[in-house]
């Protein structure tokens, strides 16, 4: 059972990107399931039905979300019916959506679980206690997880918390792609983070000029979505019957030039 899982798309050049790659990533992995961070699919921030839409109509299973997730205030709706589309489960209870989902592939039941790292992001729980609770209970033969977190401490702890216990643990939210990714003794496929699905012409996602005026003059700036130099950031693991990995391979992919 193959996954492939798509670090953060960036608006809609990221949406364009992923779905112009999609053919040659398709042909490449043979995915059995693609599972897609869709945090910044709504204009390069948080994500709506038009933009789930997007992603589940070039073939995605699965999407998760993280810390943008409610910037959309017309999403939540969404977020509620939408059994497909999950946000970090250590949020507040009650908040709208659900933290992970099952869904059938070639047979097997596969958990998807999406959490978010304690360490400056906005939490209610710790992402170690919730995974153990969600663990316990999840009627799944495999699970993967997103862990969006911003620091690499956290997620490589992560990791071993969870070796041998889940398929692959994916982090995500940096938006920038880390050289760490394999399979941990255990059998849990991990990887500090995969990376974003956007324009490398950017400072993760925005117009570097826009980055850099509000980082150098720290004045209101207005930040719009980078557009060139698309690539598609993500890993590919082999599930086996077990639930456990048997390799992981990074993806890094540049997007295909725009038709003229
Ligand atoms: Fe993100
Ligand atoms: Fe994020």
């Amino acid at each position: 059972m193959r996954v492939l899982f798509i670090g953060d798309v960036v608006g809609s050049p990221g949406r364009r990107g992923l779905r112009d790659a999609m053919p040659g990533l398709r042909e490449r992995y043979a995915p059995d399931l693609i599972v897609v961070n869709g945090e910044n699919t709504a204009g390069g921030v948080g994500i709506t039905e038009r933009t789930a839409n997007d992603l589940f109509g070039i073939g995605t299973g699965v999407i998760t979300t993280g810390n943008h997730v409610y910037r959309h205030r017309e999403a939540y709706d969404f977020l509620e019916r939408e059994r497909l589309v999950i946000r970090p489960a250590n949020y507040p209870a009650g908040n709208p959506g659900r933290g992970f989902t099952v869904v059938e592939v070639g047979g097997m039941k596969v958990g998807v679980i999406n959490l978010s790292g304690g360490i400056g992001l906005k939490v209610a729980r710790s992402p170690f206690d919730t995974v153990d609770a969600i663990l316990e209970s999840i009627d799944a033969e495999a699970v993967i997880v997103d862990f969006h977190a911003e620091v690499t401490s956290e997620k490589v702890a992560m990791g071993w918390h969870l070796d041998g216990r889940v398929g692959a643990v994916f982090g995500t939210h940096t938006h920038v792609p880390t050289a760490d990714g394999r399979v941990l003794p255990g059998g849990t496929a991990f990887i500090s983070d995969v990376g974003m699905t956007g324009s490398r012409t950017s400072v993760l996602g925005v117009k570097p000029e826009q980055a850099l005026a509000s980082m150098i003059k720290q004045m209101p700036t207005r930040f719009e979505t980078a557009e060139e130099d698309v690539w598609v950031m993500g890993a590919v693991v082999e599930l086996n019957q077990r639930g456990l990995a048997d390799s992981f391979e990074q993806v890094m992919v540049p997007a295909p030039p725009p038709q003229a």
